[in-house]
């Protein structure tokens, strides 16, 4: 399969502390990627560099061939925990503004995403009035308001309701049967597991386990993901 993204050896360095050490990734098209670990394991920071919005201290990202940054960043949807969302516009004007910095008016579309993620009858409202889960389910919609290829979901299921969840993940099972791959970070293992062809386990910085998951059970990614949450906890003590 084509590779669409590659790390080599890619290090983040902050604070004289290595918090990203020697990553090797291939993100291969359509393919829909877990990354899994605990807090602080570097999963966001690992999404701002694919996301090109964080520059690594050392390794190497490739694109693939005849893809520019710019191209990849016009191809990327992402839904980061600080929303970007503007609190005095409505959803409405919200996914216009979004449409117009890529270049796009697509007004039939943007009825279409809200009616997904189930916010038309509040389309008018001002954002700053929703509830955290109408902000994350505007946030998908304004993730997707330029119909990328692929998406980086950076916890999208925090704050949702079990109904709303199911609407998020009917759209991202949507967008993979369409051939588009996305990487979501997620502290619901399961669900994570579950929704992604492939699991990746972050432990303070390093990839610990990278599977397909039809070869992993997700019991024994589980025992994995706790030994290492325990052996944690004991540094501590
Ligand atoms: N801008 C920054 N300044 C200082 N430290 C940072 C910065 N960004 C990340 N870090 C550190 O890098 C480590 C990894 O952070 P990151 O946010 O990537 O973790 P995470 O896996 O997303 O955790 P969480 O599940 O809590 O969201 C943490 O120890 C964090 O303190
Ligand atoms: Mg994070």
């Amino acid at each position: 399969m084509v590779s669409i993204l590659e790390l080599q050896n890619l290090e983040f360095i902050i604070n004289e502390r290595k918090v990203l050490k020697s990553i090797n990734f291939s993100w291969r098209k359509g393919e829909t990627v877990a990354f899994i670990g605990g807090n602080g394991a570097g999963k966001s920071t690992l999404l701002k560099i694919i996301a090109l919005l964080s520059q690594p201290s050392d390794g190497k990202l490739s694109l693939a061939k005849g893809a520019s940054k710019n191209k990849w960043k016009n191809n990327l949807g992402v839904v980061f925990p600080d929303s970007f969302l503007h609190d005095s516009l409505t959803a409405i004007e919200n996914l216009r503004f979004y449409q117009q910095i890529y270049g796009k008016d697509d007004k039939r579309f943007i009825e279409h995403i809200l009616n997904k993620v189930q916010l038309v009858t509040v389309k008018d409202e001002l954002v700053g009035t929703y509830s955290k889960g109408m902000r994350q389910r505007l946030s998908i919609a304004r993730a997707l308001v330029h119909q990328p290829e692929y998406l980086l979901l950076d916890e999208p299921f925090d704050g949702l309701d079990l109904k709303s969840k199911m609407i998020i993940e009917d759209i991202l099972n949507v967008h993979e049967s369409q051939g588009n791959g996305y990487i979501l970070v997620s502290h619901d293992v399961k669900q994570a597991f579950d929704l992604c062809k492939r699991s990746i386990l972050l432990h303070d910085g390093e990839i610990i386990v990278d599977e397909k998951s039809s070869q992993i059970s997700l019991l024994s990614f589980l025992d994995k993901y706790q030994s290492l949450l325990e052996r944690n906890e004991n540094e501590f003590l």
